[in-house]
């Protein structure tokens, strides 16, 4: 299955929507803070190389599920870690805390389309359904945004109901383009800005 989905009347598809450019803008280094739906508040900040263990420790305490979701196999991939913290790695990554508490991660980092990195996420089990999503989403954005890449993309499990659902609503309040190609059991998503 191929096509667009969620398509959006907006006048000039092809370049920035300026109406949401302040919204989603994020910045280069510093932490951004932010408050969800259910009024959760976080704060978003770099990844430094001394949070290696950190890192390790947060997908080390995630359900099977959220694994599955997240690496496409229920435990975390051995050599995950060292690729996306070694030196020569291109990836954008964002802690997330509360209360001095890791609760998600956020990365960003190039990937088959040089205009569209790809974008994937981890919200720790017992905060998901509470907003921390959409606002990672608004980082990587930000971020993507800012360096002026012309959208995101994003490889997922075609079964990834509550991802897919996220992009939906994320690209439907940013009158974003969403393109989404099935490949087997994995779905590509593009969002232009
Ligand atoms: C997918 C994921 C990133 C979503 O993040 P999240 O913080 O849980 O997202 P949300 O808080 O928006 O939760 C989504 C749920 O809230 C619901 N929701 C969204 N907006 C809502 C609103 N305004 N009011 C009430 N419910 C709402 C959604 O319908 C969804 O419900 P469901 O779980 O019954 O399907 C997170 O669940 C996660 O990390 N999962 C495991 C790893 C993964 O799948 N990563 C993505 C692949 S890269």
């Amino acid at each position: 299955m191929s096509g667009i989905i969620r398509p959006h009347a907006v006048d000039t598809p092809h370049l920035p929507n300026l109406k949401h450019y302040p919204e989603v803008r994020g910045g280069e280094g510093g932490s951004f803070t932010y408050t969800t739906r259910t009024g959760l508040k976080f704060t978003v900040r770099e990844f430094k190389p001394e949070d290696e263990q950190l890192l390790r420790d947060f997908y080390d305490s995630q359900s099977e599920h959220t694994l599955l979701m997240r690496f496409n196999t229920p435990r975390l991939p051995p050599k995950f870690i060292n690729h996306v913290t070694s030196p020569q790695s291109e990836l954008k990554i964002g802690l997330a805390f509360h209360k001095g508490e890791m609760i998600a991660e956020s990365m960003y980092g190039p990937g088959d389309d040089i205009q569209f990195p790809d974008t994937c996420f981890t919200v720790a089990d017992k905060y998901q359904r509470q907003g921390v999503g959409p606002k990672l989403m608004e980082w990587a954005v930000g971020r993507a945004w800012s360096e002026n890449y012309s959208g995101l993309s994003c490889q997922i499990r075609a079964d990834n109901k509550r991802m897919l659902t996220l992009l939906g609503n994320f690209a439907r309040e940013k009158k974003f383009m969403l393109n989404r190609v099935d490949r087997g059991s994995e779905a590509l998503i593009k969002m232009r800005f």
